[in-house]
């Protein structure tokens, strides 16, 4: 699947200077290529009570999911001044989830896969019905 991370870079962009950001005035935009084709994207919106904030990739799984779902393929985000930056570690988990390991994630050191964005990630399989009960020994605490 073609990747047009320029595409992907200006929605980004876009979506920064929609930030609601009046607590910590740092806009952030994501944005993602989605697997049929679409491209979804977010903001963050803070909030008064802080810890209630929603990150850029929260607005863009919202968007994912509302437009009819499907896989993230490529993701990149930025700063209000169009810098790259990294999805915190709760959004990680976020794209984890809608991306998986072969999520490809514009970084600042270029493009990283996502398993090596959040390397061994806690992902849905670990809830499968099958799933094998972790093993508890004394030495595995
Ligand atoms: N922020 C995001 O939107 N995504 C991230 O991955 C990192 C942090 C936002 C949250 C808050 O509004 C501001 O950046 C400062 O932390």
């Amino acid at each position: 699947m073609d990747i047009d991370w320029e595409v992907l870079r200006s929605t980004a962009a876009a979506a920064a200077e929609r930030a609601y950001a009046p607590y910590s005035n740092y806009r952030v935009g994501a944005a993602a290529l989605v697997s049929d084709g679409r491209v979804v994207s977010g903001c963050n919106v803070e909030n008064a009570g802080l810890g209630v904030t929603l990150c850029a990739e929260c607005g863009l799984v919202s968007d994912l999911v509302l437009g009819g779902g499907g896989r993230l393929v490529a993701f990149t985000c930025c700063n209000g001044r169009g810098e790259r930056i990294m999805p915190c570690g709760r959004c990680r988990q976020l794209l984890w989830e809608h991306g998986g390991a072969d999520l490809l994630v514009e970084t600042p050191e270029g493009i990283w896969r996502m398993d090596a964005v959040l390397p061994q990630a806690f992902g849905p399989e670990a809830l499968a019905p099958d799933a094998p009960e972790p093993v508890q020994t004394p030495s595995s605490g």
